[in-house]
């Protein structure tokens, strides 16, 4: 008798262990604020799917400015929630769960997206997220370029045409050019007929004429305002002194949309011009419409350096530098895609 329940307690415990084995995932966590030295990686339970969201086997992970930002408690003391925290907004991979609800989406299809300012988490091997926050990736684009894509491309997309309302035959200043928000924003202007200056290091100048930039200025050799003025909006992926001197470029009227600090309201007054700072936010709807360009090859997007998951320490001090060409990327998946088409550079 004991040995029957012992028996049958054994062939329990094997489903539910198999059972517990698969809800358990990889992700890179920080359980405190600090150098790219308290990233590690982690066995925790992977998260469950619910109403309106689906699953998300993640292949890429795009390693955004905004990450270590957070990852240092600096500027963003004001997170909603402490560590323990896993990084991460952009990722693409494949559909692996659907909740109730939800229509459009089904298991197996690639996707892409960001996941809320509020509740990152991209950095591991799944993710749950709202269906109105992802869109299909596109045959043909690699994981990695679509990880990269989400937050830079909305967050332009929301600077440029949400907030500062360019039209074509306007004039942007666009500051950090060749990162990953200002090498996106700046082709997404020109598809819109916007004229672009773009700022850069001496470097990039050929990069960013490349990518369709109208004017380039080099912001190591002469201050920008020195040869800029009278533009409709300047994009400020800088902030500190090159925001300050970005009022007096503009012109009656324009505006400066600040990805970093809320501009100066009496500079603002002062000068008869507007400014905001603002905050991305998630949405599949502009990822479809960005996915159209992608495939078509209208964008590329540019990818320095893609990393292992167990080297995001590694891909955090690069991006630390402010000097990434583009965007990193973590992979957790090999990457079958090819990236010949759809635009899309290396790798
Ligand atoms: N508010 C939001 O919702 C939101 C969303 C996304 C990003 N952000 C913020 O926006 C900022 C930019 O993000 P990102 O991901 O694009 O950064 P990034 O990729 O790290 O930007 C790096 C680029 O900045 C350029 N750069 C550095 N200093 C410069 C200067 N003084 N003048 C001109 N260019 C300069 C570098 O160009 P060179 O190599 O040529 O020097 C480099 O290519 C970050 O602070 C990020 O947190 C905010």
């Amino acid at each position: 008798m004991i040995r029957h329940l012992l028996l049958g307690l054994v062939l329990l415990l094997v489903p539910l262990g198999a059972q517990a084995e698969i809800q358990r995932m990889e992700a890179v966590r920080y359980a405190r604020y600090g150098s790219p030295d308290v990233l590690k990686v982690v066995k925790v339970r992977a998260p469950d799917v619910r109403k309106g969201f689906v699953r998300v086997r993640v292949h890429a992970a795009g390693v955004n400015t905004i990450d270590w930002e957070i990852r240092k408690g600096g500027p963003f003391t004001g997170f909603p929630y402490p560590p323990p925290i896993i990084p991460g907004y952009g990722f693409s991979g494949v559909i692996d769960a659907v909740g109730k609800d939800v229509e459009g989406f089904a298991v197996g299809d690639a996707v892409f997206g960001m996941l809320p300012l509020a509740t990152p988490g991209a950095y591991a091997e799944y993710v749950v997220v709202d269906v109105r926050a992802i869109a299909h990736k596109p045959d043909g684009v690699s994981h990695a370029i679509a990880a990269a894509l989400p937050m830079p491309a909305l967050t332009a997309s929301q600077a440029l045409f949400g907030t500062a309302k360019l039209k074509a035959g306007q004039t942007v200043l666009i500051h950090g050019a060749a990162g990953g928000v200002g090498h996106i924003a700046l082709q997404l202007a020109k598809a819109s007929g916007v004229r672009v200056i773009a700022t850069g290091s001496t470097g990039r100048r050929e990069f960013l004429l490349g990518l369709g930039a109208d004017q380039f200025v080099d912001y190591t050799a002469q201050p920008f305002e020195q040869v800029v003025r009278d533009v409709d909006a300047v994009l400020d992926t800088v902030g500190g002194d090159t925001l300050e001197r970005s009022y007096g470029v503009l012109k009656p009227g324009g505006i400066v949309v600040s990805l970093v600090e809320p501009p100066d309201e009496g500079e603002l007054r002062r000068r008869g011009i507007r400014g905001e700072a603002i905050l991305v936010a998630p949405s599949g709807k502009m990822l479809e419409v960005v996915a159209r360009e992608l495939a078509a090859g209208r964008l590329r997007v540019e990818i320095e350096q893609v990393f292992p998951l167990a080297a995001a320490a590694t891909a955090h001090r690069r991006s630390e530098s402010r000097r990434v060409r583009g965007r990193l990327v973590l992979s957790l998946l090999p990457d079958e895609a090819s990236d010949a088409a759809g635009g899309a550079s290396r790798p």
